[in-house]
């Protein structure tokens, strides 16, 4: 078992390495002279122009792909998006507009709720596009379409490197729509794909600088409650984040919009509270400040998540993470990294089973 971890202590911890290599077989096939070129799709530029909404489905950790995929594709591609959990999707009777595609997101592709969601799509009608790891899975046979994420087979309960290449299926997606959408340009779409080919050496960057995340899980390794807070792209993977941490260490921790703080969180922050303080987003980053701020007030330990350059978040934070600097819309893919390796080295401190977290299922194939 130990050579199936390749010398690593777990797989959680193996997979979270894979993730340089993940993201670049996941983007490399796509690109062909510098374009994007996804043939699987099965979709011609007339076919993308006619789309007129994105329905997007999924559950756990995929479902926090959709959340940030409905920030990333309106911005790439000008297509509304609008996204779902699974199990609330296929009892609510959804409505959908003529030319929407629907896109469910699922590593398994055996997730029941999400192969329901799918088959109640194509019932009603509307061609469904499958973002999936496994080949040959449920999901992958019944869609219409499917681009696989090639991260290879994932061991580990808490995903980490699937959750990687579902974002990158989503960066691809959007720029490619959007370059045939005429809702980003040539040079954009290429100023897009360049930095696209970057993230895996950026991923990488930040797994050389594991100790430090190691640290700081031992110094919070004990902590009660922990609240990730973030605005705009940086609240989608505040979700993630929450949930990788309460998944493997059974911290109780929430994620919450940064500005919706007001209405209710703030009453539970006092002493020895931890705020994760996700700030990315360059165009929000004073707002997320003075949110980190007011939680600082009443008692919480304030740890910042931002991209190097931003020191001043040095102010109000009482330590601070740094990942390089991306394209805003890709920043997802590098502020997870260190969240993963927080939740994974917390649990390790807790000496928790990582790999095995209690009560939960990689694939949850029953309703
Ligand atoms: C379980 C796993 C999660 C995963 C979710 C959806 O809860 O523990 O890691 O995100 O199922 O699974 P899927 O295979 O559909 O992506």
């Amino acid at each position: 078992k130990s050579a199936e971890k390749g010398g690593f202590e777990h797989f959680m911890l193996k997979e979270i390495y894979e993730q340089p290599k993940a993201v670049a077989d996941t983007i490399h096939p796509r690109i062909k002279d510098g374009k994007i070129v996804i043939e699987e799709l099965g979709l011609s530029d007339e076919d993308i122009r006619k789309i007129s909404r994105i329905q997007m489905v999924a559950c756990g950790s995929a479902y926090h792909v959709c959340a940030a995929a409905k920030y990333v594709l309106e911005k790439l591609s000008g297509i509304p998006v609008d996204i779902d959990l699974a199990s609330e999707f296929r009892y609510r009777n959804p409505i959908l507009s003529e030319h929407t595609l629907v896109v469910i997101v699922s590593q398994s592709g055996e997730t029941a709720d999400s192969l329901a969601a799918l088959r109640e799509s194509k019932k009603r009608g509307f061609p469904v596009l499958g973002i999936v790891n496994v080949v040959g899975s449920s999901i992958a046979r019944e869609a219409d379409s499917v681009f696989y994420t090639w991260a290879g087979p994932e061991i580990s309960v808490a995903t980490t490197k699937a959750y990687s290449t579902q974002l990158a299926a989503i960066y691809l997606i959007g720029i490619l729509f959007g370059e045939v959408r005429e809702c980003i340009s040539r040079e954009e779409a290429d100023h897009y794909i360049q930095e696209l080919l970057k993230l895996p050496e950026k991923i990488q960057r930040i797994l050389d600088e594991k100790e430090r995340i190691q640290w700081l899980a031992n110094k919070f390794s004990h902590t009660k409650d922990v609240f990730f807070i973030g605005r705009g792209l940086d609240y989608a993977i505040s979700m993630e984040g929450s949930l990788k941490l309460k998944e493997i260490s059974y911290i109780h921790s929430e994620a919450y919009a940064a500005g919706e703080l007001k209405h209710g969180t703030i009453s539970l922050v006092e002493n020895g509270v931890l705020v994760v303080g996700v700030a990315t987003q360059q165009e929000l980053f004073e707002k997320e400040i003075s949110n980190l701020v007011e939680v600082k007030s009443r008692g919480a330990s304030v740890l910042g998540l931002t991209s190097y350059g931003s020191y001043s978040m040095e102010d109000t934070a009482d330590f601070t993470i740094y990942v390089p600097r991306t394209e805003s819309c890709f920043a997802t893919s590098l502020a997870v990294i260190p969240l993963q390796l927080l939740a994974y080295y917390i649990s390790v401190a807790r000496g928790l089973d990582v790999d095995k977290p209690r009560n939960l299922a990689k694939s949850v194939t029953v309703e």
